[in-house]
């Protein structure tokens, strides 16, 4: 990316979202993707979400995140007042354990799409990643960054089959 100027915008319905939402912005980080990332809640600051979401193309956002637990509208109310690409990330914070937040999130009405990743840790750094790959159409070098990234990750399976062969010989299976 040529600036600093933020290109990725994540929204997050509470503070107690952090620990999760801060893996998409880490994974950002490490593909040198500008972003910012903010606490708005599609129930508690309605005006507030919206009034972000309706600034959010004119100052340079060109993919939203929505990080959010519970009842989780978030994600659908930002695509419903954007035609920005909008990723949803479902997180555990009731007894049902994410899976209300996916429900509400991946049971979009047509014509209002989000794309819902998995629920949690996996699916907030998959959302960092996601959000990449579609910047990554227009810019050359962050496509060889994300090139890079997968081969780091296939070695890294390669080396982990190593260390099972090690720990199966040491237990005398092979
Ligand atoms: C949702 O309610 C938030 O996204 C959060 O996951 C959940 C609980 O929020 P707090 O009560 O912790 O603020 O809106």
């Amino acid at each position: 990316m040529s600036d600093n100027k933020p290109v990725v915008g994540i929204l997050m319905g509470s503070d107690s979202d952090y620990d999760i939402m801060v893996e998409a912005a880490k994974i950002l980080k490490q593909f040198e993707v500008p972003f910012e990332m903010i606490v708005s809640s599609a129930h508690r600051t309605p005006e507030r979400t919206m009034q972000y979401v309706r600034g959010a193309r004119d100052k340079g956002i060109k993919v939203l995140i929505a990080g959010a637990g519970a009842a989780a509208h978030l994600a659908g109310v930002v695509a419903a007042e954007t035609v920005l690409p909008v990723i949803a990330v479902p997180i555990d914070a009731t007894s049902m354990r994410g899976l209300d937040a996916l429900l509400a999130m991946v049971q979009m009405p047509a014509g209002i799409p989000v794309a819902t990743m998995a629920i949690g840790l996996a699916g907030s750094r998959n959302a960092g990643i996601f959000a990449a790959r579609m910047l990554a159409t227009d810019d050359p070098e962050l496509e060889q960054r994300l090139l890079r990234f997968k081969e780091d990750m296939a070695a890294g399976v390669s080396r982990k089959s190593d260390l099972v062969q090690e720990k199966m010989a040491a237990d005398g299976l092979i």
